[in-house]
């Protein structure tokens, strides 16, 4: 399948997990890759992996949540190849403690990255992705949709990239914009395998989070999203679609 032929992407959190399996995923799709992460290691990583498929790939080092870095990266992506056709929105960090322990400099570091972060790139991106009738893909999260325990910021930040696609999905949709979100459960990332829970927590309730059948690796929402940012997703706008295996909850 060559969906991206001649299109742009422009993907945040390509230095690991799901990002990068996405980065890899569009360029062997014919994609001509943005990779953004704060992570300069990381995206050093996924040059090689891109550069095996035989894609352009530019990197992009910034930090999402520092508006100025946002705007400056969004140009440089524009000057380099004069379109973006879709912004994927990955980047993101997790938290983890009890909620009447969530301190203040907690909540807002989550909330700066994962809602103000989105937003900013977004905001930057949506003149160029209208130009073009593109799309946008949000990393939403099924802590957004059936209670996480122990993730009080992270879940309120993801619910609230659930309201920005929904909102942007109607606002743009006659300009011929389209916006939907992945909502992954457990997946093999390394996010995933760095959460603390706190060691008195009730583990059983772990099972609203895990997949009925086996986690899988990242690769699996990177296909989820293909679809989503790709023409055969084309009558598919303001949707979220959970990628989780299943859960018992
Ligand atoms: N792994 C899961 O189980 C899971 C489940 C649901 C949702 N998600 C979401 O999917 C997305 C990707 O998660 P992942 O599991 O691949 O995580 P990951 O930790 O493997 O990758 C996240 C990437 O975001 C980058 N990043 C973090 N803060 C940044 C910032 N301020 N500016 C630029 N880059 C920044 C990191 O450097 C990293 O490369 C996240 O939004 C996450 O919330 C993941």
């Amino acid at each position: 399948m060559h969906r991206f032929e001649g299109r742009v992407a422009l993907i945040t959190g390509a230095a690991s997990g799901i990002g990068q399996a996405t980065a890899v995923r569009l360029a062997s799709e014919g994609a001509t890759i943005a990779a953004l992460d704060r992570d300069e290691t990381g995206l050093a990583t996924t040059a090689e992996l891109v550069a095996a498929t035989g894609a352009t790939l530019q990197l992009v080092a910034c930090d999402i949540g520092d508006e100025q870095a946002v705007g400056r990266a969004v140009a440089n992506v524009v000057d380099a190849h004069q379109r973006i056709d879709t912004l994927i929105n990955l980047a993101g960090i997790l938290r983890s403690c009890h909620s009447h322990e969530v301190t203040l400099e907690e909540w807002n570091e989550v909330i700066t990255v994962n809602l103000t972060g989105t937003f900013l790139m977004t905001r930057e991106a949506l003149p160029h992705l209208l130009e073009r009738r593109g799309n946008i893909v949000m990393a939403a999260s099924t802590s957004a949709l059936a209670g996480h325990p122990w993730m009080l910021p992270y879940a309120a930040s993801k619910g609230a990239i659930l309201a920005m696609t929904h909102t942007l999905a109607v606002e743009y949709a006659r300009r011929g914009l389209r916006v939907n979100a992945v909502a992954p459960g457990g997946i093999t990332t390394p996010m995933a395998a760095n959460v603390r829970l706190p060691e008195d927590a009730d583990f059983s309730l772990l099972d609203r989070i895990s997949p009925v059948d086996e986690f899988r690796g990242p690769e699996t929402v990177a296909a989820t999203i293909a679809f989503l940012a790709s023409d055969d997703a084309a009558h598919v706008n303001g949707e979220v679609v959970r990628v989780d295996g299943a859960t018992l909850a």
